[in-house]
């Protein structure tokens, strides 16, 4: 089959689906790999690399949607201003395609790629099972964006992170705190553990306990029952209401004393769970730092504004997209990998024909022969009827 990856549109997106060693892995499959001119150079791969390893490099946006079995992307199907059309209009009917996708979110999407019968898989859907492992590119992004908000975070703040000697006097380690411990927040902790920062994290779900503490951080502990915060899969649930109060008195006191705090708290399918209200930024001093991550489900923090970075009272406060797209090299390299993984499992004969009993293939698929598979997509667009 002809597998093609376009260049990414939205902006400020740097990644790319596709990376020279999985290029060589389609071919070996027996695919023929086309890339849009230019897809690579947001992550510094050039034409002529991508070209030496075997691709084709097409310089027309219009041919590489379609010619293509299968199409490979970061972001879902957008609008293409430049040629006036919608990704999806440019694909050839039944066609399959793959990226990062909001399914319950982005209905008319949904629908566009129902109507045109294309088999859509979302990364966002792929189970989080042993066997799924190397398909899991949330697991992979959100360890860049754990990564990576400790070092943004770092800057933000008016403070050095380790403690240190100085014959000008002992400069106390920044005190870190990182709600939510889940892919993101345990790279996170261990990113500020390196820079020697004091960490101290919470979670609902008392079994990270073990997790963090191995990192070298403190667990912050609310006493409940047992299962309170977990739910189905080892994912969080939603708390009582008197748990919520209680976690509330707790962290109040941890976040007032911390420099940098950064927020990862996410329960699957639900808009991010309010944990730090504007009474408790109030209370936190000049020269610290939020890093809330979970700002593209409406933030873990009352003043969060998503997409942006302000500063309030001296804090500041950097709900910033994407942070997986500022590290292009690694972040193409290991979503293709991931992207890789699962194009080879759903496709192991390099033809576009899917065995929809799989648990993965219709784990991370949504749309199929004009009809949504995917139950969640369909209770979402029911809703809307
Ligand atoms: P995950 O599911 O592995 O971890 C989330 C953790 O939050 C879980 O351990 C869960 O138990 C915990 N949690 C849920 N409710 C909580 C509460 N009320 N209090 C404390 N902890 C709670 O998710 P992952 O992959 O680590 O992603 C975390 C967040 O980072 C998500 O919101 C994701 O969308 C976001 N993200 C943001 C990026 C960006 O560029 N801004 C990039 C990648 C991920």
């Amino acid at each position: 089959m002809i597998i093609s990856i376009p260049k990414e549109i939205t902006p400020g997106e740097n990644r790319v689906a596709i990376i020279p060693a999985t290029v060589k892995e389609y071919l070996k499959k027996g695919n023929i790999v086309q890339i849009e001119s230019g897809a690579g150079l947001g992550s510094y791969i050039s034409d002529d690399e991508f070209q030496s390893v075997g691709a084709e490099i097409i310089n027309d946006t219009k041919a590489i949607f379609k010619n293509a079995d299968l199409i490979l992307k970061v972001n879902s199907p957008t609008m293409n201003h430049e040629l006036d059309s919608h990704e999806v209009d440019l694909m050839k009917e039944g066609a399959g395609f793959i990226s990062f996708f909001q399914t319950t979110i982005e209905k008319e999407v949904v629908q566009k790629l129902t109507s045109k019968k294309i088999s859509g898989f979302s990364m966002h859907l792929v189970p989080r099972t042993t066997l799924a492992q190397k398909m899991d590119a949330l697991s992979s992004q959100s360890n860049i964006a754990g990564y990576k908000s400790v070092l943004v975070g770092a800057s933000h703040i008016g403070k050095y992170m380790p403690l240190l000697m100085t014959a000008a006097g002992t400069i106390q380690p920044a005190k870190v705190l990182i709600i939510g411990a889940g892919v993101a927040g345990l790279q996170a902790i261990a990113t500020a553990k390196r820079l020697g920062a004091q960490v101290e994290a919470f979670d609902v779900r008392p079994v990270v306990k073990e997790q963090v503490e191995s990192l070298g951080a403190k667990f912050i502990e609310v006493h409940a029952e047992e299962d309170e915060g977990v739910g189905e899969g080892g994912y969080a649930k939603e708390t009582s209401d008197e748990y919520k109060q209680k976690q509330a008195d707790l962290l109040k006191v941890h976040i007032a004393k911390s420099d940098l705090i950064i927020t990862t708290a996410l329960i699957p399918g639900k808009p991010a769970p309010k944990i730090i209200t504007e009474e408790m930024v109030k209370g936190m001093h000049g020269g610290s730092a939020i890093m809330d991550l979970a700002s593209e489900n409406g933030g873990n923090c009352e003043l969060t504004k998503p997409g942006k970075v302000f500063k309030i009272n001296g804090v500041i406060i950097d709900g910033s997209f994407n942070i997986p797209g500022t590290m292009p090299i690694h972040a193409s390299q290991v979503y293709s990998k991931n992207v890789s993984a699962l194009v080879n499992y759903i496709c192991p004969e390099g033809k576009l024909e899917f065995d929809i009993e799989d648990e993965i293939v219709s784990g991370s698929m949504f749309t199929h022969n004009g009809k949504i598979t995917d139950k969640r997509t369909s209770d979402a667009l029911k809703g809307d009827a």
